[in-house]
């Protein structure tokens, strides 16, 4: 089958209480990564591009990586999506680049102009046929210690339910990127970790049956960051999402989760492993090649913990 929009999989993923994973994509090997674990688990897929992966790989060449990946798995629904397009131009190119769902994250303007840019999005992507996820609020930390800074504060980079109705019915997007309390990167928490699911009930509550997307669902895995720190890395206070706080929200509305540190600590693991017990090593598949296994083990993982292995075909 062809590349396909999140309609269907986000429709089955809040109805049965799971989610779609969505992973970002810059060369092959993490692709294939990937696309091997959801082949094996038959899971529906999101393949995220960001602005820095379409930079660094170039377009065609992900998009002809996608292609192959779609062609040889014609029973595992894949979604080709923009991650985080900054402008209304971004969104527009990936839209006429054959993308099937974009990203428009305008969650930095003030409330007013960021309904402005999503509609405009919207109403280009939809006459298109591609879907649009926006984001409302902040990523960023929710720490219990954070010096100075007020609880009323923390909660005031989070999405606000109440502005969550009118951004939904003013701009007409698909599906809804929310803040409460996970970031990018590896360094989340500093303190325990800590997520304001509090919050997605109450979204929820006010827009039922509408589809929530959670970033910076990467957990940090220990297997990996004590790879990296035995092999010469430098990542000692790398604190992630715990998987059953994603567990517990994908029972909610949240039907995206996206993951892109874990991808990246299993390979730089893997590679970090590889080069320490064999030094003379200097063929890039001998270091490549575990990353790249490395990568599907903790994929499939990944799809047990969103509840999407197995959902391919409901998802078709
Ligand atoms: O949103 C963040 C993703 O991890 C993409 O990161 O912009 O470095 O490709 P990137
Ligand atoms: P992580 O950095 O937690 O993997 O988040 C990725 C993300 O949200 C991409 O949009
Ligand atoms: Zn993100």
């Amino acid at each position: 089958m062809p590349l396909v929009d999140t309609k269907k999989m986000f429709e089955m993923a809040y109805k049965n209480g799971y989610a779609i994973g969505a992973f970002n994509v810059n060369n092959m090997e993490i692709t294939q990564g990937i696309v091997n674990a959801i082949a094996e688990e038959k899971a529906p897929l999101i393949l995220q591009i960001s602005r820095g992966a379409r930079s660094y790989a170039s377009m065609s060449y992900l998009k002809a990586i996608i292609n192959v990946a779609v062609e040889e798995n014609p029973d595992i629904p894949i979604c080709m999506h923009l991650d985080h397009g900054d402008t209304f131009e971004s969104c527009k190119q990936c839209v006429d680049d054959g993308f099937t769902s974009v990203m428009v994250d305008a969650s930095h303007a003030p409330f007013e102009e960021n309904i402005k840019i999503t509609k405009q999005v919207v109403d280009y992507a939809h006459a298109r046929g591609v879907v649009v996820e926006a984001e409302l609020g902040q990523l960023g930390g929710i720490e219990e210690d954070v010096v100075g800074v007020s609880a009323e504060d923390i909660h005031k980079h989070l999405t606000d339910p109440d502005q969550v109705v009118e951004f939904v019915e003013k701009t007409g997007c698909d599906s809804l990127a929310v803040a409460i309390g996970t970031s990018h990167g590896a360094y989340k928490f500093k303190t325990a970790p800590k997520l304001a699911i509090d919050v997605v009930q109450e979204i929820q509550e006010k827009l039922p049956g509408y589809p929530l997307v959670m970033h910076g669902s990467s957990s940090v895995l220990k297997e990996f960051k004590d790879l990296i720190n035995k092999y010469g890395g430098a990542m000692p206070d790398a604190m992630g999402v715990p998987e059953d706080a994603i567990s517990e929200a994908v029972k909610l509305a949240v039907c995206k989760v996206n993951i892109d540190t874990d991808l990246r600590m299993a390979l730089t693991a893997k590679i970090r492993e590889v080069f320490a017990s064999s030094p003379a090593e200097f063929d890039p598949r001998k270091y490549l090649g575990p990353g790249r296994e490395a990568i599907k083990d903790m994929v499939k993982h990944k799809l047990q913990i969103l509840g999407c292995a197995g959902k391919a075909t409901e998802c078709m």
